[in-house]
């Protein structure tokens, strides 16, 4: 990439000159060789990073020290420095030690440009994370992440605020859209190859929002309580496993209280799991307009205070300089602070490869190519009776209804908003709600109509906007087939009202499936919603915001031009009364005084009361929840038809020191077969399964192929007083195409094992496991 080669030339001040002025003491250089310049220790590559950045921290000033614990809110800086960008963050650098300034960007679905800041800079906008997941394909999310990381390089952002993945415990949650969905292993695996894929390009990638900031409604007042086992079972394995994994050089705690305390202040994430378990080395950041107080939030373990003018007061600044200056906070404390941001600057490889002073030219063409395959990959066939879709090239009517499938396709809201590539066909401000100063209802220039008409050359197509029901329905009886593209746009800081489509979508699907027979409903949503007209359409979609080729992806599935292949990442309920809770705790439009506490802003959470709410389903969240409580969803998660038509035989489970399940797969199909094999576990003494791992694999007609998944021994084990333990005895080993639907299940003895002392390190399978008698 451009912007990568300019960064090996862009070098940082010569050595020598660094050695000779500002490194006085024995201590902080290597030994020199005879008649060569000493070379500062954290310029040396052979030492760790935390040994580098130690030697660094011996090096600053109080105020150099101070200078890197917060940091500045662009929009909102009076007086900014010359060389700041307008973007999420701004923090200055120490140039006499190559400590360069980072520049924050949010990132998990493009570099982004919220409202346009940064008036004419576009980029590439991936699909919502969701659909990343759907893709089942931790290969795709680096891809994705590597192509966000080159575009931020080129940009001259280094530090990505990318990686959302809290796990879905509400299906109506604003920002399911950002994350993973419900399960801790694939939520962990795709969190880890994006920042991998990120911080190939030497730059600092994030993991947030760290943790239980599972609603948006009332994120600044909420109070998630949650047995803590269940904790560690379910949303901090996810992190934990992405931590491990992905050694994302940040993590950025959240804006809710856990168990009483505010995320980041909660000594017992910030320090007792993240540094005491997870043994993590790198820097903990606040989300913008989350820190509360100093003492507190330094002691507990919060490294760096983010978008400083969003809280009410600047507390990493002068209060914490007292604060240090009276003992309040230890200054080995402050030392620590900044030794973390400096490990995580060095570990990423920013500090050895500082990124471009000015911007460089990206490739678009290649970006969008990978934006495209990731959606293609995401789209999940719900439903298809009589095999209505693919769609015949040869179609003769064709007509599209709805969700403005004109002009493009629907993106999600908030900080996550890319102003991508090709333009903006449609852009609404908000106004009023939480999310109005940043977030405007905006499409991507991705037309699904444009791209319909390119497959099938020969026929008329035809576009009715789908405001009026009974003109979609006349159009829908004169056309062979009719496709309804149905949105539900969601955004950061306020939740979805409801899980129904909005907009009387639902009523115009109904009227189009009674005129025609031929029905196809493309849904372009946040998360799951309601299909209380799934009987009466044959064919169902789920795109998702599929990105700035969404348009295109949506095409060449439907006619397909590439296989049906994504995998639900989140259980799609039959009614709300299905979930742990039918709505939400605080609702935006709620009546009395919910109203302040659910719009509570960035800095008003301290006048507002808490309000809390209670997981009670524990570490049973999504498709465990429906096993728990005995309940059939619409969709299951892990869930998708295929154009193919694959066949299991032969399913064999191994034990012992590691579960493994094999099974052999025959595509009987015409059409190339996407086969994702899950395989779940029930560990002793539980109830409910867990994904324990999956394969993914595309199968050309005939073609045969033998799979093996090895289960992740990070999930077959439960927390207890001693740690991870995992109990020896019968697990019950269920292969299967998705949370309802089994190839085969064994009962298969493992020997377990235990972690006595944390378990970061990604090997554990075959390193950390002792055999328990
Ligand atoms: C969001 C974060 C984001 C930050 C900076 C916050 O409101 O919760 O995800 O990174 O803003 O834009």
């Amino acid at each position: 990439m451009a912007g990568l080669t300019l960064s090996l030339l862009a070098t940082a001040a010569p050595v020598s000159v660094l050695a000779k002025t500002i490194v006085p003491q024995a201590a902080a250089t290597s030994s020199p060789a005879q008649g060569t310049v000493a070379m500062p220790i954290w310029r040396d590559t052979a030492r760790t990073p935390a040994e580098r950045a130690d030697a660094l921290v011996k090096a600053m000033s109080l105020e150099e020290k101070l200078s890197l614990v917060h940091g500045l809110f662009p929009p909102n800086t009076k007086n900014p420095p010359a060389d700041m960008i307008p973007s999420a963050g701004y923090v200055p650098g120490v140039p006499r030690l190559g400590i360069p300034i980072l520049r924050e960007s949010d990132a998990s679905l493009g570099v982004a440009n919220q409202v346009e800041q940064r008036k004419g800079d576009v980029a590439t906008a991936l699909p919502s994370a969701l659909s990343t997941a759907a893709g089942f394909d931790p290969d795709l999310a680096y891809a994705g992440g590597a192509m966000i990381g080159a575009e931020a390089r080129a940009k001259t952002f280094n530090v990505l605020l990318a990686g959302g993945m809290n796990l879905t415990r509400d299906a109506w949650n604003g920002r399911n859209f950002e994350y993973y969905g419900e399960d801790p292993l694939l939520s962990g695996k795709m969190a880890a190859a994006s920042v991998r894929g990120v911080q190939s390009n030497n730059i600092v990638a994030t993991v947030k929002h760290f943790a239980l900031n599972s609603q948006e409604t009332g994120r600044m007042v909420l109070d998630a309580r949650i047995d803590p086992v269940a904790l560690r079972e379910s949303d901090l394995l996810a992190f934990e496993i992405a931590i491990a994994d992905g050694k994302p050089a940040s993590v950025m705690c959240a804006y809710n209280r856990i168990n009483g305390d505010y995320a980041c202040e909660n000594k017992f994430l910030l320090t007792d799991v993240l540094r005491g378990e997870w043994n993590y080395t790198g820097f903990v950041m606040s989300d913008w307009g989350a820190v509360h107080s100093t003492e507190k939030a330094a002691n507990a373990g919060l490294d760096q205070e983010s978008g400083q003018e969003l809280d009410s007061s600047i507390f990493f600044g002068k209060p914490l300089a007292d604060a240090v200056a009276a003992g309040r906070v230890p200054a080995e404390r402050l030392d620590e602070m900044v030794r973390r941001i400096l490990t995580g600057v060095i570990a990423s490889g920013l500090y050895d490869h500082p990124t471009p002073v000015s911007a460089q030219p990206i490739d678009y063409d290649a970006h969008a190519q990978v934006a495209q395959k990731v959606a293609e990959a995401g789209i999940v066939l719900l439903r298809n009776e009589g095999d209505i879709l693919p769609l015949a090239r040869e179609a003769k009517s064709i007509v599209v209804i709805g969700g403005h499938a004109d002009v493009g396709v629907l993106s999600g809201g908030g900080s996550s908003q890319v102003r991508s590539v090709g333009g903006v066909p449609i852009e609404i401000p908000l106004t009023s709600g939480a999310a109005a100063s940043f977030a405007r209802v905006t499409y991507h220039n991705s037309s699904p109509l444009q791209a319909i008409k390119e497959l099938a050359p020969g026929a008329q197509v035809r576009f009715v906007d789908g405001s009026d029901p009974a003109a979609a329905a006349q159009a829908a009886k004169e056309a062979d087939i009719a496709i309804v593209f149905a949105t539900q746009w969601q955004t950061e800081a306020q939740d979805a009202p409801s899980l129904s489509l909005p907009d009387g979508q639902d009523a115009l699907i109904n009227a189009v499936a009674a005129a025609n027979k031929r029905t196809v409903v493309v849904l372009e949503t946040g998360g799951p919603v309601l299909m209380p007209w799934i009987q009466r359409v044959p064919a169902v979609v789920e795109a998702w915001y599929p990105g700035q080729r969404g348009g295109q992806a949506i095409a060449r599935v439907l006619f397909g031009e590439v296989d049906a292949s994504g995998r639900l990442p989140i259980s799609f309920p039959v009614a709300a009364a299905q979930l742990p809770r039918s709505k939400p705790v605080l609702a935006a439009t709620g009546p009395a005084d919910n109203g302040a506490g659910a719009n509570a802003a960035m800095g008003d959470a301290a006048k507002l009361p808490t309000y809390p709410v209670t997981y009670q389903e524990g570490a049973d969240v999504g498709y465990r929840w429906y096993a728990a409580s005995k309940q059939k969803p619409l969709f299951p998660f892990g869930y998708g038809l295929s154009y193919g038509r694959p066949a299991f035989a032969n399913a064999g489970f191994s034990g012992g020191a590691a579960a493994r399940a094999s099974v052999d797969v025959r595509n009987d199909g015409k059409r190339p077969a996407t086969v994702v094999p899950q395989l779940y576990a029930t560990v002793p003494g539980t109830a409910t399964p867990r994904l324990v791992g999956w394969s993914r694999r595309v199968l050309k007609p005939g073609e045969t192929a033998s799979l093996t998944i090895d289960a992740d021994p990070r999930l077959l084990a439960r927390w207890t007083a001693q740690g991870w333990q995992m109990p020896p005895g019968d697990y019950k080993l269920t292969l299967a195409t998705d949370a309802e639907h089994v190839i085969a299940e064994k009962l298969v003895h493992l020997d377990g094992g235990h972690w006595p002392s944390g378990r970061q390190s990604g090997s554990i399978v075959t390193a950390t496991i002792t055999k328990s008698n």
